[in-house]
């Protein structure tokens, strides 16, 4: 489980902290969205609307107990509504507002007090293909629920399809402050902002969506028990279990009825090397699955992490900064 890089504070950059919650856009009756993320391991939170969205809970740690980790609201397409990352301080959402307000990032919103479901203070951005990014900070958090069952804590990571990796990338990195992890070949690009091998990565592909949303069990037995319960609820995974080369984690990948990939995961590679020099991982079987039982990605996995192009998105808009040629 991550630990977050220092965020604000005298002498410190601000920095974008960990993934508080994912809101998605859905075609699908709520109703049967619900029922695949009660069988996940969610708990409900009451969005006040539950025609037009539902919203869960993960079991939350002592460190990161988010009001709610995933939002399903009821639309026309479906697609990425925005990733909430967390900031340790209103001083810190403004830092980071002014700073990346002064790089050029398109602003959606500018910070105030936020009127939504667990309310804070925040702002919105959008990255050069359009996906809202939200930093809030003083959000609600869920009561604390006793270490011990077997369900996810909350979402460790988010795969985004992109028509422009080296682009995203080279974004996320200057200007958000992301750190490269590790590569896939030229096809994947794994990125932290905290100690996970990755908080954010980007899949080369022909259009931008999500590719697939993570969520962390606390153990590699907590993996499998949730392996067991989705199996005895009938679901089987598109892809896994196996245990990945680039990031170490365990995984199991899965489609939900909303439209989207969800996957389990656990023991995600920790980085706490400053020195830490990214690895080219090649894409074969044996190194996208270390324990060699998963076999190579399923046609029904990439079909449903390929997702369909996302009307929010736009084709890229950004200018890299020239080097500094001092
Ligand atoms: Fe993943």
């Amino acid at each position: 489980m991550s630990s977050v890089l220092p965020v604000g504070g005298a002498g410190s950059e601000p920095r974008l902290g960990r993934i508080q919650h994912v809101a998605l856009t859905t075609t699908t009756p709520l109703a049967e969205v619900g029922e695949f993320y009660s069988h996940w391991g969610l708990t409900p939170v009451d969005t006040g609307e539950p025609d037009s969205s539902i919203a869960f809970r993960g079991r939350g740690s002592l460190t990161h107990a988010p009001h709610h980790i995933v939002r399903f609201l009821a639309g026309d397409h479906v697609g990425l509504g925005h990733i909430a990352f967390g900031a340790s301080s209103r001083g810190a959402v403004d830092a980071l507002h002014a700073r990346w307000s002064s790089a050029g990032v398109e602003i959606r919103s500018e910070p105030a007090s936020l009127d939504e479901l667990g309310g804070g203070y925040g702002f919105d951005a959008a990255d050069p293909e359009g996906r809202v990014l939200r930093v809030v900070t003083e959000m609600e958090t869920a009561d604390p629920v006793p270490p011990g069952a077997p369900l996810p804590l909350a979402i460790t990571h988010v795969v985004l399809n992109t028509v422009d990796i080296d682009l995203l990338c080279g974004f996320y990195v200057d200007v958000l402050g992301f750190a490269v992890s590790d590569w896939s070949e030229h096809q994947m690009v794994f990125l932290r902002n905290g100690t996970d091998h990755h908080t954010i990565a980007f899949n080369q592909a022909a259009h931008a969506s999500v590719n697939h949303v993570a969520y962390e069990l606390d153990s590699v037995d907590h993996f499998l028990q949730s392996v067991g319960r989705m199996k005895s609820a009938g679901v089987e995974p598109l892809w896994g279990i196996g245990r990945h080369g680039p990031g170490n984690n365990a995984f199991a990948y899965y489609g939900d009825p909303a439209g989207f990939v969800p996957e389990l995961t656990a023991d995600v590679q920790q980085i706490n090397e400053p020195g830490w020099i990214p690895r080219v991982w090649r894409r074969i079987p044996s190194q996208s699955d270390l324990w060699h039982l998963a076999g190579p990605p399923s046609a029904e996995f990439r079909a449903a992490g390929a997702g369909s192009p996302d009307p929010n998105c736009h084709p890229p808009r950004w200018t890299p900064s020239p080097p500094n040629s001092a």
